[in-house]
């Protein structure tokens, strides 16, 4: 059985659901309902919400664009190809990337989670530029959205890190789209925009840096854990769609602190472990080392195996330790 919907374009308007009139259609655009794929991911209760479309049609809604989108029957050959069918993307170092089977694949969400100046934008930074390599140096030739919530991203170090790997700075410059998130709403927003946005412009890579900082600045404490942990089980579903339809690599970041008793007695921590431990994701976790070495070791990866590695940050970039 085909992969579904390979031959079809994936993105279509949404008036081609069956039941969508010119004000509907409108309500949805408004509310940032503009794709069927984003109607496809979302809850009838939350499109109602969003729009003021009464609950059971928008319940009819969403099933029209689910039906749309349409479900396939795989066998387990068939997941099996659409497995090793994932492609990888090199992260400069390949201690790091024989860690990861070979480097961070589309299809699938890759956290970086660690403390402060443990690498997560660097690499971040670094995979926005190799996802532009051809394939025989570790690169799908295609371009990278950036969205950036905390301000840390530098056109000034992809300038150093093109220059680093032989390639035109401001080529590479100009394949890498950057999206400023003002709010954890914004993000949300920002991703499901990104969805024709993406299939569009030949993306293979999807970054957030960071996925938490919004929500826990925006929803702190334990009074607000449940709100906080259901936004974001959102926001990691609707990115995990994105890339599992438009075969696309979303790399997520998340500050976590060093020492293990808060790591684990922290409930911002249970949360995102859990929320993201729950996504068919690979969880990297980076430790500061000495001097410009960084540890990363795979966490609860059934497919991956066990261990860590050390990397290291140059002027260049990610590169293996000498
Ligand atoms: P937070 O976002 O604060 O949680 O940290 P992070 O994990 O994103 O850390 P980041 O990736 O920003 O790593 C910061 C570290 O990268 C710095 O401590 C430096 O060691 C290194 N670094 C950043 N920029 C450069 C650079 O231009 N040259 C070199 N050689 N190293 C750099
Ligand atoms: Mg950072």
């Amino acid at each position: 059985m085909a992969e579904g919907g390979s031959e079809r374009p994936l993105i279509r308007d949404i008036t081609e659901l069956p039941g969508i009139g010119p004000t509907t259609a409108q309500k949805l655009v408004e509310a940032g309902y503009s794709t069927i794929e984003a109607i496809a991911v979302a809850t009838p209760l939350e499109l109602s919400n969003a729009t003021g479309i009464p609950l059971q049609t928008a319940a009819k809604i969403v099933k029209a664009a689910r039906e749309a989108v349409g479900f396939t029957i795989k066998t387990a050959l068939d997941l099996k190809r659409e497995r090793l069918s994932a492609k990888k993307i090199t992260t400069g170092s390949k201690n790091l990337d024989e860690l990861l089977g070979g480097g961070v694949e589309t299809k699938n969400i890759t956290e970086f989670f660690g403390e402060f100046g443990s690498g997560k934008t660097q690499i971040c930074h670094q995979l926005s530029v190799n996802v532009q390599l051809p394939e025989e140096q570790g690169g799908l030739e295609a371009k990278a959205v950036y969205i950036d919530t905390e301000g840390t991203f530098r056109w000034e170090r992809i300038e150093q890190m093109a220059r680093g790997l032989g390639l035109d700075p401001d080529k590479v410059m100009e394949n890498i789209y950057w999206v400023r998130a003002i709010n954890s709403h914004h993000q949300m927003a920002i991703v499901e925009e990104l969805f024709g946005f993406i299939k569009r412009e030949n993306v293979k890579l999807l970054v957030v840096d960071s996925l938490t900082s919004h929500f826990r600045a925006e929803f702190p404490g334990r009074e607000n854990l449940a709100m906080r942990q259901q936004l974001l089980n959102k926001h990691l579903h609707q990115l995990m769609r994105l890339a599992e339809m438009l075969d696309v690599a979303v790399v997520i970041t998340n500050q976590v602190m060093a020492r293990p008793d808060v790591f684990y007695g922290d409930p911002t921590q249970a949360v995102g472990g859990h929320v993201v431990g729950h996504a068919p994701g690979v969880r990297v976790q980076l430790k500061k080392s000495r001097g410009n070495k960084r540890i990363a070791r795979i966490v609860d990866a059934p497919h991956l195996p066990e261990g860590e590695t050390v990397f290291v940050i140059t002027e260049w970039g990610i590169r293996d330790p000498e």
